[in-house]
């Protein structure tokens, strides 16, 4: 009998999104399985609007094992799926597909999960009382409501450009705690403890117009998003007098390490996937 080779042991992962070349979850994953000796493959998988479920289905077909779904896919990817965990239902949201051998497809949100990771853990913030504004009402900010409701803060404010999507999402999620939604111009000009961004406005390389007042000597502003440079929230934060402006890429690995447990069922060490992979500051 012949023995199977490693790369018939190799099983296939990746991450699908528009735009998807700036990710580093191939970068990350890559790591993961390195350090807990697992045999995976993991690629970046672009596709549209009109042909995502396709691609999904095709890449199961082909053998695929598990997918991470990013922008602007999050809530297209619940419609796929044939189970879906409460919290990935209740948010609306789907970051990890697990692509089962019998052809059904498990859909779940790390995304959650590895915030409170990043917070609690890497920046020891305490969220139990605090004041918390979330800027933003898409996929990114609905992922996270619910595992931050469940920290018991003071209040959780979402403002966001449409003030319907905040409303909405207040609503959804009224039963799990004192949550308000509101349009940008209206948040009440004091200080918050923790100011989250998740709006895609930084992708399109544009500002958010925000009341003076939100920052305070003790406040945190935390950029869902990363990159090699700070956001222009980031940039924001620092001229409003923050005392952490911090990017999203500890969330990242969080939630990454989150979805590879799901997927390899091992935990990887996301303290030293940090000093590897984080993008260093130009010298
Ligand atoms: P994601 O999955 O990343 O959250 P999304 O679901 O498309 O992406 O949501 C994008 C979020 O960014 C929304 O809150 C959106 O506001 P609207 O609900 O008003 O559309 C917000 N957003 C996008 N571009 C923005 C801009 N230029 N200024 C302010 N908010 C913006």
């Amino acid at each position: 009998m012949q023995q199977a080779s490693v790369k018939d042991m190799t099983d296939r992962y990746g991450v699908i999104g528009n735009p998807i070349a700036h990710s580093r979850s191939p970068d990350i994953h890559r790591l993961f399985a390195e350090q807990t000796g697992e045999h995976i493959t993991y690629e970046r998988i672009l596709a549209t609007r009109q042909d995502f479920t396709q691609v999904v289905r095709q890449f199961q077909d082909d053998g695929g094992k598990g997918l991470n779904v990013t922008l602007p896919f999050k809530h297209d990817a619940c419609e796929l799926v044939d189970q879906i965990t409460e919290l990935a239902d209740h948010a609306g949201a789907v970051n990890t597909l697990l692509l089962q051998d019998d052809g059904t497809c498990i859909g779940a949100n790390t995304d959650g999960i590895g915030l409170l990771r990043d917070l609690k853990k890497s920046l020891q913030l305490p969220l139990h009382a605090r004041k918390i504004l979330v800027l933003g009402a898409g996929g990114a900010a609905r992922g996270i409501i619910e595992p931050l409701l469940g920290e018991r803060p003071d209040i959780l404010l979402i403002a966001n450009r449409t003030k319907a999507n905040a409303r909405a999402i207040a609503d959804t999620f009224q039963e799990a705690g004192p949550v308000w939604g509101c349009s940008l111009d209206e948040i009440p000009s004091r200080p918050f403890d923790l100011i989250l961004h998740a709006t895609s406005a930084g992708l399109q390389h544009r500002e958010l117009a925000l009341p003076a007042g939100l920052v305070g000597p003790h406040t945190c502003c935390y950029d869902l998003m990363y990159g090699d440079t700070p956001s222009p929230f980031m940039q924001w934060g620092r001229e409003q007098g923050a005392e952490r402006v911090v990017d999203g890429f500890g969330m990242l690995l969080e939630q990454a390490a989150e979805s590879f447990y799901l997927w390899r069922g091992k935990r990887p060490d996301t303290a030293m996937a940090c000093r590897c992979l984080r993008p260093q500051p130009p010298a």
